[in-house]
């Protein structure tokens, strides 16, 4: 399977950034790093990723609008052919824009056990709260700052004596392991089968009168005592491929997907003309297409009584 591939913002030292990068040399590692940008020109990680061969961009926000800045690195992160960005020590307050272009394909690195502590001084105020342990979060970026579902956490003991320096310290050695092994199981939840099943699923029995069944081995979504509308294939025949089948008109309609992008759709074995696979585990797959796909094959196989309904709930 090929890697995933990963954009890094920073804003100073990088050692996260260089946690990642360097647990990405290992060759089962699932993602590879192929961009690191900064807002700092001066950020001392980017040196360490340009000795390592990696792209490095740096754009100093100062006197930029939010927004507009945001756009800048957006640019670059999708000329990078980014699928997935890590914040590690990116001090910027991103603009909801910016967050939901990124919805669900972006995750930051916090040095505190959250929900506690979001923001700065995270050790000082552990230490001053009588915390038994700091420790750090891995967390998906949504639009409040520090916010977002929790990953994983590592707890640090706090030892008498300890200053905010030193807890920062062994702190930091816990940011190291816990950032990389989070970002691999978080790019291959996003590639495994039982989760891009559970995203279809979730759509498919949505529409109404929706019923699952498994045929043939493979998991399908039909019209309860009526007719199938998509299934999910798992390595079909010794495919390899993990993807969606939904009905479309026939023939032409087939071939002119697969001359659209012939890399995401082809033609099932033994389901004929009027069914179109649609490959899942590329790494970009367009969850509203998928939402939409599977809309239009239940339409083409529902029974009037039902589809009729649809089409009133949608004049609404
Ligand atoms: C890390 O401790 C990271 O958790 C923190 O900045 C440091 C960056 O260090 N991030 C935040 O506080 C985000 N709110 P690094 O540049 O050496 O990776």
């Amino acid at each position: 399977m090929a890697k995933a591939r990963v954009a890094v913002l920073i804003s100073g030292a990088g050692t996260n950034m260089a946690a990642l990068l360097y647990a990405a040399k290992a060759e089962n590692c699932p993602y590879e790093l192929i961009f690191v940008g900064s807002n700092d020109p001066g950020a001392a990680g980017l040196e360490i990723a340009r000795a390592e061969g990696i792209a490095t961009w740096a754009h100093s926000h100062k006197g930029m609008a939010r927004g507009a800045f945001d756009t800048l690195v957006d640019d670059q992160l999708h000329a990078a052919g980014a699928e997935f960005v890590a914040l590690a020590g990116y001090m910027r307050i991103l603009s909801d824009d910016f967050v939901e272009r990124w919805a669900g394909r972006m995750i930051n690195i916090h040095p505190s056990l959250l929900p506690r502590y979001k923001g700065l001084d995270t050790h000082q105020r552990a230490i001053d709260a009588g915390d038994s342990f700091g420790g750090c979060s891995v967390h998906i970026v949504t639009p409040g700052v520090d916010d977002g579902p929790v990953l994983a956490q590592t707890p640090v003991a706090i030892v008498p004596g300890d200053t905010a320096a030193t807890l920062a310290r062994r702190v930091q050695f816990a940011e190291h392991q816990l950032y990389p092994a989070t970002l691999a199981a978080f790019v291959m939840r996003d590639r495994s089968p039982a989760y891009l099943c559970g995203r279809v699923r979730e759509l498919a029995m949505a529409l109404p009168d929706a019923n699952e069944t498994i045929s043939h081995g493979m998991p399908c979504f039909g019209i309860a005592k009526g007719k199938k509308f998509a299934y999910f294939t798992e390595d079909h025949h010794g495919d390899g491929r993990t993807a969606l089948l939904v009905k479309i008109s026939g023939a032409d309609e087939q071939a002119a997907l697969i001359e659209l992008d012939e890399a995401r759709y082809f033609r099932p074995a033994y389901f004929g003309d009027g069914w179109i696979g649609i490959r899942l585990d590329l790494g970009d797959t367009d969850w509203d297409a998928i939402g939409e796909w599977l809309r239009k094959s239940w339409l083409a196989v529902a029974p009037k009584k039902l589809s009729g309904l649809m089409g009133a709930a949608e004049d609404l």
